[in-house]
Parts: structure tokens; C-alpha cells; sequence
């Protein structure tokens, strides 16, 4: 089946003024690739400033002005442009983003999921959308100052989703929910992609994840380092890369071992591998280029990977 979304190798650095004089390119994401087809739900896990909420903002080409941008990124076969992407924006391609304060704090709930419609269908699937999400009538009413942070969310969500879109990115969608409401939030995106969407789920909780996850994308330090079935988190043994075992480690089920140290800050990457100064198994070649690569039914990109499940 053609993928709803491909990226390739994208890469996303800033420019920033030292002392106001001397440029500086910043690199925050280096050579991701990632693609979703339909149907499909792939999860990116990262910790925090780990370039999760730039990818979502970099396919939908909301990056601020002083991002640059490398790679490609093709949306149902063809490549999506600037001028492609503003015509899909909030209809075929919706972001559920991050932070309650996208949300028009002088504009009713209602009119905001409606975008503007006034008909009698348009508010029919307001409504229905609302309810789903198990909000009543008369959130419609609502300003978004009203709204608790759970009904924010929920109200972030039936905006997101009122026209039935083909792509999904929710950017940390669940944050401040207990983990009934966040599972109950998680199975209707995994509602959303059985119908035939493509979801692309954006969090730093692996567990939330691998409920409704068929894929999983791990991040560290702006780089992919496994891309791997969420069926393989199983088992350790069939994991690939070692700072996606420590997360695995670091599961509730699995202990919640944690290992020392930090991830480094953008420009403050070691050459070659960002995790070696972390990883038990670093051995010197892993200061020099780490590629990205298939391994074992998933990819890697490490030089010394574990596991997999092809045989
Ligand atoms: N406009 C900007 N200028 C310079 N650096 C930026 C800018 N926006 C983000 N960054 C940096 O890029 C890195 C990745 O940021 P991003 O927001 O994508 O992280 P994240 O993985 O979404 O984190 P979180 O889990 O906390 O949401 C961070 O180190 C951040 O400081
Ligand atoms: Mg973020």
C-alpha cells in the first residue's frame, strides 16, 4: 500500500546570532527518516528536547522563520510542498498539538471545531465530535478559559479530527491525564487509524505508546536510533539498539531502572554516536559515522546492534 507519509532523511537547524555578529547554525534533527501508511500507527518516543514537537511542526510547515530545513517529505506519493501542504492543513493533515494555548481563547468551542461552517451539518458533526470525546452540548458554548485542562485536551482533539482527516500527528496528546483518560483518548486514535488514517503519535511515554503503537520510532538527541514493531517490546532480547533497551529497563514492568547521565543539548552532540557516552557497549569506532540502516526486520543505528526478529 502507497504510505500516507514518507520522510527522508530530514534535517532541521537554526541560525542563531552570537553577540549578534557571528551566524551559527544550530543542528536540532539530523537524517530522519520515518513513514506511515495507512491504517498505521507510529509512535515517536523521545525525552524532552528531543526534536519530537519540530518534526510534527516541520511536516506541517509551521517550523518559525529562522528554522532550516533539509530532506524530503511526500505525502501520498508526491512531494509536499509549501503551497500543498497550506491547501491540507486542518483538513486531510491535522496536528493535535502540544499546547492548549493553540486554541483561540476569544472564540466558542463550537465555531472553532467548525472552522468557520454554518450549516446544519457542520454543527451535527460538532456536536457528534464532541460527544465522542465525552463532551456535552453545551461546551459549544464555551470559551476556552472555561475548559478544565482534561476538556481543553478533549476539545483540542474534536478539532483536530471534525473532518475526517487521512493524517494525524498528535504532538504529546495525553500530559495532565490519568491513565483511564489517556488510554481512553489513545484507543480513539487507534479508531482513527483503523478507519484508515494514518496516525503519528508523538510522546515521551513509551508504555502509553506501545498500547495502541504498531510501530515505534526512538529518538535521541534529534537522531532516529531503532525504528522497530512494537511487538518486539515484548521481549528485550529483540530490541536492537542500546538506548532503546535502557527505555524498555525502564518501564514499570520492567523495573523502572534508570541509566545515569543526560541526553546532550542541540550543538553539544558528541561526533559520531550522541548516546556513547552513555552506552555500556561504546567502543571507540562509535566517535566516528554511525549510518542508518536496516537490521533484523527494523532499523538501527548503532555498530554493534542486538536482537531483531528476522531470522
Ligand atoms: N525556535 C527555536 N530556536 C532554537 N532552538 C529551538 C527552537 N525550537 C526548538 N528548539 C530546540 O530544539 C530542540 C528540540 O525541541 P522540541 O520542542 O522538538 O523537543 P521535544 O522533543 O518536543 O521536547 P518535549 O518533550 O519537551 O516537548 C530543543 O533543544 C529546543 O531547545
Ligand atoms: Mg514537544
Amino acid at each position: 500500500m502507497e504510505p500516507i507519509l514518507e520522510v527522508s532523511r530530514l534535517s532541521i537547524s537554526f541560525t542563531q546570532y552570537d553577540r549578534g555578529v557571528h551566524q551559527r547554525r544550530l543542528p536540532v534533527i539530523r537524517d530522519l527518516s520515518l513513514t506511515i501508511a495507512p491504517g498505521q500507527v507510529a509512535a515517536v518516543v523521545g525525552s524532552s528536547g528531543s526534536g519530537k514537537s519540530l518534526l510534527a511542526h516541520a511536516i506541517l510547515g509551521i517550523l518559525p522563520y529562522n528554522a532550516h530545513l533539509e530532506g524530503q517529505l511526500r505525502y501520498r506519493g508526491a512531494p509536499l510542498t509549501p503551497r500543498r501542504m497550506e491547501a491540507l492543513r486542518g483538513h486531510e493533515i491535522v496536528l493535535v498539538p502540544q499546547n492548549a494555548g493553540y486554541l483561540d481563547p476569544l472564540m466558542k468551542v463550537g465555531p472553532q471545531i467548525r472552522k468557520g461552517r454554518r450549516d446544519k451539518a457542520a454543527r451535527s458533526r460538532s456536536l457528534g465530535v464532541l460527544a465522542r470525546y465525552g463532551l456535552g452540548p453545551e461546551t459549544e458554548d464555551l470559551y476556552p478559559f472555561e475548559l478544565s485542562g482534561g476538556m481543553a485536551r478533549r476539545v483540542l482533539i474534536s478539532t483536530a479530527v471534525a473532518e475526517s482527516p487521512r493524517l494525524v500527528i498528535a504532538d504529546e496528546p495525553t500530559p495532565g491525564l490519568d491513565a483511564r483518560a489517556a488510554g481512553r483518548i489513545l484507543g480513539h486514535f487507534r479508531e482513527i487509524a483503523d478507519g484508515g488514517a494514518g496516525v503519528l503519535l508523538i510522546t515521551h511515554d513509551l508504555e502509553l505508546a506501545l498500547t495502541i503503537a504498531d510501530r515505534v520510532a526512538v529518538f535521541y538527541a534529534g537522531e532516529t536510533v531503532e525504528e522497530a514493531a512494537a511487538a518486539d517490546f515484548a521481549r528485550l532480547e529483540r530490541l536492537r539498539h542500546p538506548y532503546t533497551r535502557a527505555l524498555w529497563h525502564a518501564l514499570p514492568q520492567n523495573g523502572f531502572q534508570s541509566i545515569p547521565g543526560g541526553q546532550p543539548y542541540p550543538g553539544a552532540q558528541p561526533p559520531g554516536c550522541a548516546f556513547a557516552p552513555r552506552c555500556p557497549d561504546a567502543r571507540p569506532e562509535c566517535g566516528g559515522a554511525v549510518p542508518w540502516r536496516p537490521f533484523q526486520g527494523g532499523m538501527v543505528r548503532c555498530l554493534y546492534p542486538k536482537g531483531g526478529t528476522a531470522v
